[in-house]
């Protein structure tokens, strides 16, 4: 069911979400309004600079390559400039919203290989936490990894596939898959290190690497169904992490993925629980 623009930004003002939702077009996309003041460029800064010590050592090297390529550390991003390296790459670009917008939109935003990107960045009081996904998480986070071209298909044929899902009552089975891979998805090829790339740990200090390092980590080898089927947590550590071989193999599990099968099967069932998975 489609969501008016005015009707979203009641629902979104209602439950005090940060985001301008009134300014957006129909698609939810705004412009960029590249007037960020100083004391903003520092809190761009300071997140950098102190995750970059970070995902030097923890993040996939493809991640690195792709914050290289796209030069987003010394200063906010301008998304048409970012728009326009990552189009030479994977052919994807950045899109401006609000915040979180309605799943539709948002889909077929992947789906066309438009990532939609958070026009406000957090304040300097929240460096470690901050409820609503901001700039730093959806750049910082999500970005750098769609120069990397597997990862880059999987993308868009989520947003293609989603709503397959969705429409059969599998948003929850769904979801978890870009939970487990985008948001919070390790990676070891063979004879490689262990190393992370999704999202939640780009942008956050301790869980990426409590994630990657920690003894007490619970990391599971990558299976589709298996993801689909467990259960994750919101705001605390996840307790489990999937670990893919290989960015191909996620999407070539995807691309074979029977969803209405698996949906069918599953949907009613009680999820599995991620310490024992
Ligand atoms: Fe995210």
């Amino acid at each position: 069911m489609e969501i008016s623009v005015q009707d979203y930004a009641r629902e979104c003002a209602k439950q005090g979400l940060r985001g301008d939702y009134l300014a957006c077009r129909p698609d939810f996309t705004v412009e960029q309004a590249y007037d960020y003041d100083d004391a903003q460029q520092k809190v761009w800064r300071t997140l950098c600079d102190r995750q970059t010590e970070l995902t030097s050592r923890l993040a996939h090297k493809s991640y690195l390559d792709g914050v290289a390529t796209l030069g987003l550390l010394e200063q906010i991003p301008d998304f048409d400039e970012v728009s326009d390296k990552l189009r030479e790459r994977t052919g994807w670009e950045i899109v401006a919203v609000p915040g979180l917008i309605p799943a539709e939109p948002f889909f077929d935003h992947l789906a066309n290989r438009r990532f939609p990107v958070t026009n406000w960045l957090r304040r300097e009081d929240e460096l470690d936490y901050i409820v609503e996904p901001d700039m730093f998480h959806d750049f910082f986070g999500h970005v750098p990894i769609l120069t990397q071209p597997e990862f880059a298909d999987f993308m868009q044929m989520y947003g293609e596939r989603a709503g397959e899902a969705i429409a059969l009552g599998g948003d929850e089975m769904i979801t978890r898959l870009y939970w487990y891979t985008s948001e919070f998805g390790l990676i070891q090829g063979p004879g490689e290190p262990l190393k992370a790339f999704g999202a939640g740990l780009m942008s956050s200090y301790s869980e990426l690497q409590f994630a990657v390092e920690s003894a007490d980590a619970h990391r599971v080898p990558f299976d589709i169904e298996t993801v689909m089927r467990t259960s994750y947590e919101i705001d605390k550590f996840q307790r489990a992490y999937f670990v893919l071989p290989s960015f191909e193999t996620l999407r070539e599990a995807f691309g074979a993925l029977d969803i209405a099968g698996l949906v069918r099967r599953f949907k009613d069932e009680p999820p599995l629980d991620p310490a024992t998975v």
